[in-house]
């Protein structure tokens, strides 16, 4: 997973010579909330910047610095949790394609791990694809990584309906194969409330008190995370060829 090309580990000459053979750029998207009472706050950073070295060592293509603060104000009621506002998400997203664009950059393909930014990925990025004409056109887009099709089937074979929503086994299982160092001790949790919907912060903790949302996290291995992380590279390779072909 070292060997990727990060761009925080390259010298300007180095970006210099990448840009003579590639304009591709794989960006790290996560964010930082609670992931229920044994899960890392960082679990979709973690899993979202650990899949783009691994994608960008299979496919030789240069990985940015990571966002790792996103849109997480319904998980505000938890400690820890972190939130950037929509605008300023937006502004952030803008800021780090244009600084690449300035230095030839022309394919942005973020590689998300938090549903919740979804929704702003996806009208972003669409924006800047439809305002970007010309001979120096950019194309901007994102995948999620647990959503691909040899992901999503080991999703549901190994957790089925255990997965649930939010702290899923899926990515507590990517979190114990990269972080084995920071994780808790697997704690057996009851059931967690299924998904029913909320309408704030307050509201997220009071229908779901422990963080989780449908999920049983205590399935979760390091082993499951290593073939998730690999499921998730063959998904992410095969789909970026084709958005870069
Ligand atoms: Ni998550």
């Amino acid at each position: 997973m070292l060997r990727a090309m990060l761009l925080e580990h390259c010298s300007w000459p180095d970006v210099e010579r990448y840009l003579e053979q590639n304009n591709g750029v794989l960006i790290p998207i996560g964010s930082t909330e609670q992931h229920g009472p044994t899960g890392l706050i960082g679990t979709d950073a973690i899993c979202a910047q650990a899949i783009a070295e691994a994608a960008g060592d299979a496919l030789d293509v240069m990985v940015a610095p990571p966002i790792t603060v996103a849109l997480a104000e319904h998980h505000m009621a938890f400690t820890g949790s972190m939130t950037l506002r929509k605008e300023t998400l937006v502004a952030v997203i803008e800021d780090y394609t244009q600084s690449l664009f300035r230095h030839g950059f022309r394919r942005f393909y973020f590689i998300n791990g938090h549903g919740g930014n979804i929704a702003v990925l996806n009208e972003t990025l669409k924006g800047f694809s439809a305002n970007s004409t010309g001979p120096d056109a950019a194309t901007y887009t994102f995948v999620n990584w647990w959503a691909g099709p040899r992901t999503k089937k080991l999703r549901d074979e190994w957790y089925g309906d255990s997965e649930g929503g939010h702290a899923t086994p899926s990515e507590i299982a990517v979190t114990q194969f990269v972080r084995p160092a920071a994780m808790k001790p697997v704690q057996r949790l009851g059931p967690a409330p299924k998904s029913q919907g909320f309408s704030s912060a307050e509201d997220f903790r009071s229908k779901y008190p422990d963080g989780r949302i449908g999920s049983d996290p205590s399935l979760a291995t390091p082993e499951a995370g290593r073939a998730l992380v690999a499921s998730a590279v063959a998904d992410i390779t095969e789909h970026y060829r084709d958005f870069a072909r």
